[in-house]
């Protein structure tokens, strides 16, 4: 029983200490993807150009979009256009973004 009560206390403070991050706003980050639709093909929209490869981020993992976003960004990452977008990102937006796109079905 204490060995129970220890990893429900446990369980809390890591709760406590991801709330801590910038954590994502889903509402915000579906008015930030609107211009990466044309590429990404987000359901419900059509992907302009059919005709070179672009990866799904629709249902994607939150933490691997942050990730990619940064890269791009620090330039880590290299893609001419990718780059340009996060550029633009500030970190608050990349969590936004992550958080709804990884909500979405795949
Ligand atoms: C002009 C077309 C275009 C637009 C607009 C665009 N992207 Fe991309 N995106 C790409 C391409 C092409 C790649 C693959 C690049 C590479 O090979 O690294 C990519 C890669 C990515 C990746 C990495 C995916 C993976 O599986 O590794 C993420 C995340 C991403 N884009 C998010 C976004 C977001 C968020 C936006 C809008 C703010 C956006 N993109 C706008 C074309 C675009």
């Amino acid at each position: 029983m204490k060995r129970l009560h220890l990893v429900g206390l446990i369980a809390v403070a890591l709760c406590a200490a991801s709330a801590a991050h910038a954590e994502g706003d889903k509402a915000r980050g579906r008015t930030l993807v609107y211009t990466c639709n044309g590429c990404h093909g987000v359901p419900g929209y059509a992907n302009a150009y059919p005709d070179y490869h672009v990866p799904h981020i629709a249902g994607q993992n939150e933490q691997y979009i942050v990730n990619a976003l940064k890269a791009y960004k620090s330039g880590e990452r290299k893609h001419p256009t990718m780059g340009a977008q996060a550029q633009s990102m500030s970190d608050q937006e990349i969590a936004d973004i992550a958080a709804y796109l990884s909500s979405l079905a795949k």
